[in-house]
């Protein structure tokens, strides 16, 4: 299967690319983002990286790139962390307006097999809240448009017709277990401690990702104990 990764240069689509390319289901993978990225030595002709420089309107050459798609992971967004860096309007338009464009404008690319099922994971948040009126204390506003944007992906897959399957994934902290010092480690542990956040392994939601998009969404809404199991499972299966 075709499966688009968004966000090519990311924390969590870098896992997902190394697993998507060691996945027998997975035949060709398009990495799309707004900069160059270096290939894995091991990309060869099932990946191709597309730079793209407006998310609002795909050029003509773009949509060739991505038609046919059965599937898109979508991991570009703001994250809380750097929101504060970036215009407000620019946060919404980055983290919410480009992934419901893209699930618009992906799913009606697919003019082999346009009644199937296009699969689309957006990769949201545990704090993202889709309710207006439950306003969250702790970045309230963000948490609040976050919820938005599930909330119109998940719509536009309703209204659909069968065409186009969504999902969204909400974790809470994700660790590069592989990666993180021993100090690092602690810190994080404390303040995931405080804030009271789950936490899943990066390999595990990249696992979970990639196994929801292969095999069907076990539901829309993928909380965080859904990443941890699915990707638990997912990664026993490989013997890993
Ligand atoms: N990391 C976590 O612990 C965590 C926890 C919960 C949820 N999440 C969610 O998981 C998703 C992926 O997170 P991540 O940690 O992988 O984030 P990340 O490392 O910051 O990656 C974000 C991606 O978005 C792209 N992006 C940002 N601004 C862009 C723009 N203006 N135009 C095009 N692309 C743009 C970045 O591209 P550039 O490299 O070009 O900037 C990058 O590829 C996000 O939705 C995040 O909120 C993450």
């Amino acid at each position: 299967m075709k499966v688009i990764i968004a966000g090519s240069t990311g924390f969590v689509a870098t896992e997902l690319i190394h697993q998507a390319l060691a996945h027998p289901k997975v035949t060709s993978i398009v990495v799309l983002g707004r900069r160059e990225i270096s290939l894995p030595p091991n990309a060869g002709a099932k990946l191709k990286s597309i730079i793209c420089h407006d998310f609002e309107n795909y050029s003509d050459s773009i949509k060739a790139e991505l038609a046919e798609a059965d599937a898109c992971i979508w991991t570009i967004a703001v994250t809380p962390s750097k929101s504060k860096l970036v215009a407000w309007e620019e946060v919404c338009k980055i983290s919410r307006d480009y992934a419901v464009t893209a699930i618009e404008t992906i799913s009606q690319l697919r003019h082999d097999r346009p009644t199937s099922g296009f699969r689309f994971i957006y990769i949201s948040g545990v704090a993202a809240e889709r309710d207006p009126s439950k306003k969250p204390l702790i970045m309230g506003d963000y948490c609040l448009m976050r919820g938005e944007a599930e909330t119109r992906i998940l719509k536009c897959a309703q209204e659909s017709k069968g065409t186009v399957e969504a999902c969204v994934a909400k974790p809470g902290l994700i660790e590069d277990s592989s990666k993180t010092g021993m100090l690092s480690k602690a810190v994080r542990s404390v303040g995931t401690a405080v804030l009271g956040l789950p936490k899943v392994d990066l390999q595990e939601i990249s696992a979970a990702l990639l196994d929801q998009v292969v095999n069907g969404f076990d539901k829309d809404t993928l909380e965080n104990e859904d990443l941890v199991r699915i990707g638990q499972r997912s990664l026993r299966g490989m013997g890993k």
